[in-house]
């Protein structure tokens, strides 16, 4: 009995005199003494050895006990506690966090995006097609055959390599080949747009570049007409540049498109009265379409009596150009923060 007592003596004093070192917590000092494996619970253990008549003295000293140890143990814990609290002192956690820098989308992707999305309303599903191409599907299925005078009208950036095997690899000069691309695999009708970078031997000025961006579109089906043509490119000027935004269509010239059209809608900086942009013709010029050629029908192998389209080309910088008033086709390329963070998503 009183080796209890002592035992529970020199305990009250090693609980008397614990202090945390700094790896440890109060969680230290629970385990210790107050977890199920603790001291407390093996001195309470002794309590079957007690004689009856004297397990209430000793049940009173061992709960003092225990209660000794668990003071401690909340003492502990605020300690804990305040020296945790000292250091937070230093941050104030009202005070609004750092700034986040956020990118923002390249005004060409911004153009891109919202012309898809025009489409995408009209059921026109995007395609995609390589970059670097060969000679069958960015001129010849085309309606360009090798001497054709209009290859001039595209200047080529061609490639050699020891292992092209006699193809004439090129980096295509206009979007046109995904249409191939996608009649040739010969699923019908087809309604899509192709979005897509382009490269031409330019020499790159304020209206010029060696690269840019096109958008394709094509509409094969039975029975289209010019009339469709027509009023799908009229929806999407409304939806681009606004309800009051007129278009008119001039005959033009493209091998792989018969009668073919250049798109010019009415200067939506002056309302047609004449400006700068509009070089005081109080029209711009957008785009070329028309109806695709039967010869690149039947190229395509998809049969000219039963099935006619239209299709369509036009710069993203062009409508980026028009949209936001930006006068030189190089600030796209040329990655100027100062010139880039002025766009937002909204177009
Ligand atoms: N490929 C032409 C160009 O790069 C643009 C174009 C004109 C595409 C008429 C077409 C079209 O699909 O029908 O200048």
């Amino acid at each position: 009995m009183e080796d209890i007592e002592t035992l529970v003596e020199n305990y009250r004093k090693e609980i008397g005199d614990f202090t945390l070192s700094a790896d440890q917590s109060a969680e230290t000092f629970r385990i210790k003494y107050l977890g199920t494996k603790g001291l407390v619970k093996s001195v309470m253990a002794e309590m079957k050895n007690v004689p009856n008549e004297k397990k209430r003295e000793f049940g009173q000293i061992l709960n003092e006990f225990k209660t000794v140890a668990e003071n401690k143990y909340e003492e502990l814990k605020q300690l804990t506690v305040n020296s945790q609290q000292s250091t937070e002192n230093t941050i104030d956690l009202t005070l609004p966090g750092d700034d986040l820098p956020l990118g923002s989308r390249h005004p060409i992707s911004i153009v891109k995006n919202k012309i898809i999305s025009i489409f995408q309303r009209l059921g026109f599903a995007v395609a995609e097609g390589p970059e670097i191409e060969d000679d069958w599907h960015n001129f010849t299925a085309l309606n360009l055959p090798e001497d054709h005078p209009a290859r001039d009208m595209q200047d080529t950036f061609y490639i050699s390599h020891p292992a092209s095997g006699g193809t004439d690899w090129m980096l295509r000069t206009h979007t046109s080949n995904v249409q191939v691309r996608e009649m040739e695999k010969g699923n019908l009708p087809i309604r899509i747009i192709c979005p897509g970078r382009v490269y031409r031997n330019e020499t790159v000025s304020a209206r010029a570049h060696c690269f840019f961006h096109q958008i394709e579109g094509l509409y094969i089906a039975e029975n289209v007409s010019f009339a469709d043509l027509k009023q799908t490119l009229y929806f999407f000027v409304q939806e681009m540049f606004g309800a009051e935004v007129k278009i008119r269509f001039r005959p033009s010239y493209f091998p792989f498109t018969e009668p073919s059209a250049e798109m010019d809608i009415s200067c939506m900086i002056c309302n047609g009265k004449g400006c700068n942009i509009c070089k005081h013709t109080g029209w711009v010029e957008i785009l070329g379409c028309g109806m695709v050629h039967p010869n690149v029908l039947e190229n395509c192998k998809i049969d000219n009596s039963k099935y006619s389209g239209f299709a369509f080309g036009m710069g993203i910088e062009r409508i980026a150009m028009l949209k936001y008033q930006v006068k030189d086709l190089r600030l796209f390329s040329e990655n100027d923060l100062r010139f880039l963070k002025q766009f937002t998503s909204a177009v």
